[in-house]
C-alpha cells in the first residue's frame, strides 16, 4: 500500500540553527499518527513542511506516492503553483483558530472551496453543512465567531479545513489554547474522524488521546524521531529516559492497565 504521506531524510534549517535532522516518517492511509515532544523539538516545523507552509531545506516528502517537487541534478525546487495545489490536499489546523471575523460559521466553511477550488457557491453551501454536521456544529451554521466559543471556533476550523476535501489532515496543537473544559469536545471530533478513517498527524499533549485514538507514536527529540511505534508501545513502556521523563512530566499520564 502507497503511504498517505512519505517523508524520508527531511533536514529543515533556519540559518545556522538546524531544526529537524534527518526525519523519516510513513503515514498509511487512514492512520492516526501522534507526534510528541518537548517545546522546541521541531513538531510544527515537520507539520509545516508536510504542508510545504516551509520548504525542505534537505530530503522528499510524497503525497499520495506522488513527489512534491521537481528533482534537479540531486536538488529539489518547488514553484509555488505545485505548492499551492498540495496545501489543498494536506489540510491544516492550528492552536490559533483564525477564522475570519466578518464572515458567519457558514460563510467561513464555504470560503476556500469558492475562492480557491472554484466550486458554486451551492456547492459550497451544501458540503459546508455538511462538514458542520460532521463537528456537531450545523445549528451554528449563521453565528458570527465572536459569539461562539473556543471550543465552538476550533470545530468550525476542522469544518472548514476538511470541506476542501483534503486527503491528510495536520493538527497543530489544537486543544492547548481551551479552557480544559472545552478540550474534550474538540478532541471528540478528531477521534471521530479518525474513526472515520481520516488519515491524520496530530500533535499534541494530550496522552489519553494519543493512546487511545492513535494508530503510530512518534516521539520528536532535537530535530529527530526518538522512538515510534503503536501508543501501548510507546507510552507504557518507553525505550529511552528521555520519553519517560516526558510522559512523568505530564499531568495527564493516567493510561489504563
Ligand atoms: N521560521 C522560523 N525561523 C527561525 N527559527 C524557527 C522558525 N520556526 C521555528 N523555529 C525554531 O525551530 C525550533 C523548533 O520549533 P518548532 O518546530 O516550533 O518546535 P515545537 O513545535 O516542537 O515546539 C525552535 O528552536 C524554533 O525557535
Ligand atoms: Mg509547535
Amino acid at each position: 500500500m502507497t503511504p498517505a504521506v512519505e517523508v524520508r531524510g527531511l533536514h529543515k534549517q533556519f540559518g545556522d540553527l538546524q531544526v529537524l535532522k534527518g526525519i523519516d516518517l510513513d503515514v498509511m492511509p487512514g492512520e492516526a499518527v501522534v507526534l510528541l515532544g518537548s517545546s522546541g523539538s521541531g513538531k510544527s516545523t515537520l507539520l509545516r513542511c508536510i504542508n510545504f507552509m516551509e520548504e525542505p531545506t534537505e530530503g522528499r516528502i510524497r503525497v499520495g506516492g506522488e513527489l512534491i517537487g521537481t528533482e534537479r541534478s540531486g536538488r529539489m525546487t518547488y514553484r509555488e503553483a505545485d505548492l499551492c495545489k498540495l496545501r489543498t490536499r494536506v489540510g491544516m489546523v492550528f492552536q490559533h483558530f483564525n477564522l475570519f471575523p466578518h464572515m458567519n460559521t457558514l460563510e467561513n466553511v464555504m470560503e476556500g472551496q469558492v475562492m480557491v477550488l472554484g466550486r458554486s457557491k451551492a456547492d459550497a453551501k451544501e458540503n459546508a453543512m455538511l462538514q458542520l454536521a460532521r463537528v456537531g456544529l450545523e445549528d451554528k451554521a449563521p453565528e458570527y465567531p465572536a459569539r461562539l466559543s473556543g471550543g465552538q471556533k476550533q470545530r468550525v476550523a476542522i469544518a472548514r479545513a476538511l470541506a476542501m476535501d483534503p486527503e491528510v489532515m495536520l493538527f497543530d496543537e489544537v486543544t492547548s489554547a481551551l479552557d480544559p473544559e472545552l478540550v474534550g469536545e474538540v478532541l471528540k471530533a478528531m477521534r471521530q474522524l479518525a474513526e472515520e478513517g481520516m488519515t491524520m498527524v496530530c500533535v499534541t499533549h494530550e496522552i489519553g488521546f494519543a493512546y487511545h485514538v492513535a494508530n503510530k507514536v512518534c516521539f520528536l527529540h532535537d530535530g529527530q524521531i526518538l522512538e515510534e511505534g503503536a501508543p501501548q508501545m510507546v507510552l507504557k513502556s518507553p525505550e529511552t529516559a528521555r520519553v519517560r521523563d516526558f510522559l512523568e512530566g505530564h499531568s495527564l499520564f493516567r493510561l489504563p492497565d
